[in-house]
């Protein structure tokens, strides 16, 4: 058996003011008709029926997400009582999978990324949920192109075979958000992929890892098990969530586990959105490099800017702006660099201080 679980919980600040607490990034459209949520859910059709998919997420965001994507099964959503990282979102699911069968395997996936390539995400899951079957935890790797210290790295090491012409390679070592020196250096070394967050295992062997790495959060776990599916089930992971401490997989487990390996994804059209600038990678832009997401615009002079407004019946008028974003809500309108545009996340922080 193989599941899909997404995870759906996360804040997302980098996407700031767009995303928000009470909208977070997998909500966002993005130019797109569909939110990022619904595109996940969407890409997967073809290779999981709707009851094979599972959706992890927050209590106060399941409504939205359900309505989004009505036709996956009300019980297929598990839902925290708070955020607690991603460690516990996969400890969960692959808890109430083990129940039905623990030599299931599950693919771990994303609610907030963008992959154009659909037929080549299913042919790299097909290829992962094989070489999950030996009991390999499988990561998807994406060629680095620059020094970044928001994602984790894959140190390869050798060839352990081929699945359907695909190659797979055993990790040496996982690093998660190295800093910049760090990343500089293993990009500058060579032999590393970024971590896609996206992860393919069988359920028996990720509990495994959790047994040993982290037995508190295990321990919550199977007694989270063990009253799932009885009428206190949801009771029973209420009262039990908030003793979880905060952990995500890749800090919690990725860094310390053995038997991993990474297929390199590379063709995925992979891209994580992770800040206002990398949507230039990937939205269509106007003659002059500028990325219009508002109703109505007039440029003069400008290039390479993005300019993204929802307020309805608002005119932004622009004059020789280069490299620039600027964000319009109804009540924060952010206007930065583009080169500084990861620096949104310490204006949150900044924020959130000041209260
Ligand atoms: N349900 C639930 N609960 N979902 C969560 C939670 C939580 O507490 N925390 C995060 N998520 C979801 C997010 O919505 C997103 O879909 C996914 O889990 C990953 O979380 P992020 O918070 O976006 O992680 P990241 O981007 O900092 O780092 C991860 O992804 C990178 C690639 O984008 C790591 O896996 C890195 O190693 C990786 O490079
Ligand atoms: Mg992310």
């Amino acid at each position: 058996d193989y599941y899909a679980v997404i995870m759906a919980g996360g804040g997302g600040t980098r996407l700031w003011p767009l995303s928000r607490q009470s909208r977070p990034k997998q909500m966002l459209r993005l130019g797109h008709r569909r939110s990022l949520f619904q595109q996940a859910v969407e890409r997967l059709e073809g290779l999981f029926p709707p009851e094979r998919i599972l959706v992890v997420t927050a209590r106060e965001q399941a409504p939205q997400l359900q309505a989004q994507a009505p036709h996956l099964l009300p019980q297929n959503f598990l839902l925290e009582p708070m955020p607690k990282g991603t460690a516990s979102v996969v400890g969960l699911a692959a808890t109430v999978l083990a129940r039905q069968n623990p030599r299931s395997a599950m693919a771990v996936l994303t609610a907030d990324h963008l992959i154009q390539n659909t037929v080549h995400f299913h042919r790299l899951l097909r290829a992962a949920y094989n070489v999950a079957q030996e009991g390999y935890l499988v990561t998807l790797g994406v060629l680095p192109t620059y020094p970044a210290t928001g994602y984790g790295y894959i140190q390869r090491g050798e060839q352990l075979g081929e699945q359907d012409g695909l190659p797979f390679y055993r990790v040496i070592r996982f690093k998660e958000k190295p800093d910049e020196v760090t990343a500089r250096a293993m990009i500058e070394a060579g032999g590393f992929d970024w971590n896609s967050g996206m992860f393919i295992w069988r359920v028996d062997r990720i509990l495994e890892e959790f047994q040993r790495w982290m037995p508190d959060l295990a321990a919550i776990l199977s007694r989270i098990g063990e009253a799932w599916g009885t009428p206190e089930g949801q009771a029973t992971l209420e009262h039990l969530w908030p003793r979880i401490h905060p952990e995500t997989i890749d800090y919690g487990i990725m860094e310390r586990a053995d038997r991993v390996a990474v297929l390199p994804a590379e063709g995925l059209g992979w891209n994580d959105v992770g800040s206002w600038d990398s949507l230039f990678e990937v939205l269509p832009q106007d003659e002059h490099g500028n990325l219009v997401l508002a109703e109505e615009t007039s440029l003069l002079e400008t290039r390479g800017t993005l300019l993204l407004s929802e307020q309805q019946g608002r005119l932004i008028a622009a004059i020789g702006l280069e490299d620039v974003v600027v964000v319009d809500t109804p009540d924060v309108l952010l206007i930065c660099k583009r080169s500084q545009a990861q620096k949104v996340r310490e204006m949150v922080k900044i924020l959130s201080q000041s209260g």
